[in-house]
């Protein structure tokens, strides 16, 4: 550049007057003017370089915000979410997609089992039965509230695998708000693309047999003054069933048909959700189960394990006090199939 205006001022042309000072003065002039003009030349380049990076930057923060992976299906990606946590960061595991689920149950199901199994996975958090606090669940503005903090990688429990959890829910009873706000819950679930896990029991009358052993133990905690819902060694098994309820007779047949009725009730509520049922005695005899839960969540496959002991094994008439006035009871309704041995274990 400096060249060419040298050769047009040799050449002369370019001037009205011909120069009268010596050529040497006038060589500095056009010297200082070109370096003047190289210097700004050069301040707007580095200028443009350094937005171009500062951009870059930009560019390098977003995938954060617009994480998306590409093998996920269309219809998938309403239900998939990157969380941004208020209290950590995701680190290496932003951009890996995250499933909301809820498990749906009902008290002495197997569904604690059911999670420590879910839990056993890498990428499993869920995170217990977080609304069996009463102000979690006085109203749906808590109830959100709660939620929202779960399913933004926010709740901390033992079971919270936090930065990597491709899947993270809660375990949820229908007696905890679920059915109160049944409408406004299933409005955030199909907002938010929660998936639902119903868990039941088929065995109604070896549900509510739990449920009076699990009572009374609140009361008297049988092992060594703790209360236990759920045990790991046979021995502490073998002193939990040591107790056999008497069952109410009056009460028997409205109970179990109440269980029903709100087991049905709730499938209704929910049937606009995306949703996968699953009986607990079905895990119990078949744990290829557990690969259609995984499947269901999008999660890789692995060996599921949990290290919770059954309390209740074999014949229920051993585990029922006033068993001879439950049979008659129960012969020839629609629940006598509960008496039969239905699983061996
Ligand atoms: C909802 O319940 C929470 C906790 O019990 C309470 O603090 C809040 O005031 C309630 N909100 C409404 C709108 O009732
Ligand atoms: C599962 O967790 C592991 C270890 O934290 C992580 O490396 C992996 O990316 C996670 N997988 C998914 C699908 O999120
Ligand atoms: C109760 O405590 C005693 C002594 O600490 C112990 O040996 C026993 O195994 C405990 N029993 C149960 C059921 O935990
Ligand atoms: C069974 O329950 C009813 C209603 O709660 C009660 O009135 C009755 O006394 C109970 N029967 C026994 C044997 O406990
Ligand atoms: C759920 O909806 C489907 C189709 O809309 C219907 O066939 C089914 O009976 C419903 N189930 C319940 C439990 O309401
Ligand atoms: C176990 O469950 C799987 C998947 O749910 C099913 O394909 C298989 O037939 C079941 N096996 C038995 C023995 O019931």
């Amino acid at each position: 550049m400096a060249d060419d205006i040298f050769l047009i001022n040799k050449d002369g042309s370019f001037m009205i007057k011909p120069p009268k000072k010596s050529p040497l003065v006038l060589r500095m002039v056009v010297l200082a003017f070109s370096m003047v003009c190289g210097i700004y030349i050069c301040s707007i380049c580095l200028k443009q370089i350094s937005t171009h990076t500062n951009l870059k930057f930009t560019n390098l923060e977003l995938p954060e915000r617009t994480c998306h992976a590409s093998a996920i299906e269309k219809l998938e990606i309403p239900r998939v979410h990157y969380p941004k946590p208020k209290t950590y960061n995701r680190a290496e595991c932003a951009c890996n997609p995250v499933r909301f689920f809820a498990i749906l149950s009902m008290q002495r199901s197997g569904s604690g089992w059911f999670e420590t199994l879910l839990n056993s996975h890498i990428n499993v958090s869920s995170n217990g039965e977080i609304f069996s606090v009463k102000d979690r669940r006085s109203n749906i503005s808590s109830i959100v509230k709660t939620l929202d903090r779960v399913y933004n990688l926010d709740w901390f429990s033992s079971a919270s695998k936090n930065e990597c959890s491709a899947a993270v829910g809660l375990k949820w009873m229908l007696n905890q708000g679920l059915m109160e706000h049944h409408k406004e819950i299933v409005e955030y679930f199909n907002q938010k693309g929660v998936s639902a896990i119903f868990l039941f029991r088929r065995n109604l009358l070896r549900r509510m047999i739990s449920v009076l052993a699990n009572t009374y133990d609140r009361d008297v905690k049988l092992l060594n003054g703790t209360h236990k819902s759920h045990v790991h060694s046979p021995h502490e098994a073998e002193i939990l069933a040591k107790y056999k309820p008497t069952i109410n007779a009056t009460l028997l047949i409205p109970n179990l048909k109440h269980v029903e009725d709100m087991t049905l009730k709730a499938l209704e509520y929910f049937n606009s959700t995306r949703h996968i049922i699953l009986y607990y005695e079905d895990l119990i005899k078949n744990r290829t189960k557990l690969t259609e839960v995984q499947e269901f969540l999008k999660i890789p496959q692995r060996d599921l394990k949990s290290r919770q002991v059954k309390i209740h094994k074999g014949s229920l008439a051993e585990q029922v006090e006033n068993w001879d006035d439950v049979h008659n009871i129960l012969k020839g309704t629609r629940y006598e199939s509960f008496v039969h041995v239905d699983y061996e274990m």
